[in-house]
């Protein structure tokens, strides 16, 4: 079975809470609950969620085996050089996800330094950005 990490970015753990407008109304629990039954036993799916930027890191560095990383690295998005050079080494099926649509929003937001080591990009729809991410997958 496929091993894939799904790693979630600060401010992520207060889904629910954030302004609903760009990202929905679920909390992360939810979410993830919704991609285990999407991956209905197809996938085995890991959740990690952190605030700071090295903990991301460093799940990344441990989890190099895995087949595939769906991430949301929030903000970090925007600012990470070292979530980028991590991704860089991670060999397996990477796959960028944004429940808001992150390039139409403000021009600082446009800056990206993760979706050029990404297979691909889900975005702008609020969880259903990450069902497609277990979609992509399981196809
Ligand atoms: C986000 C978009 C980012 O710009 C923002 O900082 C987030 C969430 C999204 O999922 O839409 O925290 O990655």
């Amino acid at each position: 079975m496929k091993k894939v990490l799904v790693l979630n970015g600060p401010n992520l753990n207060m889904l629910g809470k954030r302004p609903k407008e760009h990202y929905g109304s679920l909390t992360l629990d939810q979410i993830n609950e919704l991609m285990i039954k999407e991956a209905d036993g197809e996938l085995e799916l890991e959740f990690y969620q952190s605030n700071y930027e090295g903990d991301l890191v460093t799940k990344i560095q441990k989890s190099l085996t895995y087949d595939a990383i769906i991430i949301n690295p929030a903000a970090y998005t925007h600012t990470s050089v070292a979530i980028h050079d991590a991704l860089e080494m991670f060999t397996g099926v990477k796959i960028e996800v944004h429940l808001s649509h992150v390039d139409d929003r403000e021009a600082f937001r446009r800056i990206n330094f993760v979706r050029s080591v990404c297979n691909v990009c889900f975005s702008g729809e609020f969880e259903g950005s990450y069902i497609q991410a277990i979609k992509y997958l399981k196809d």
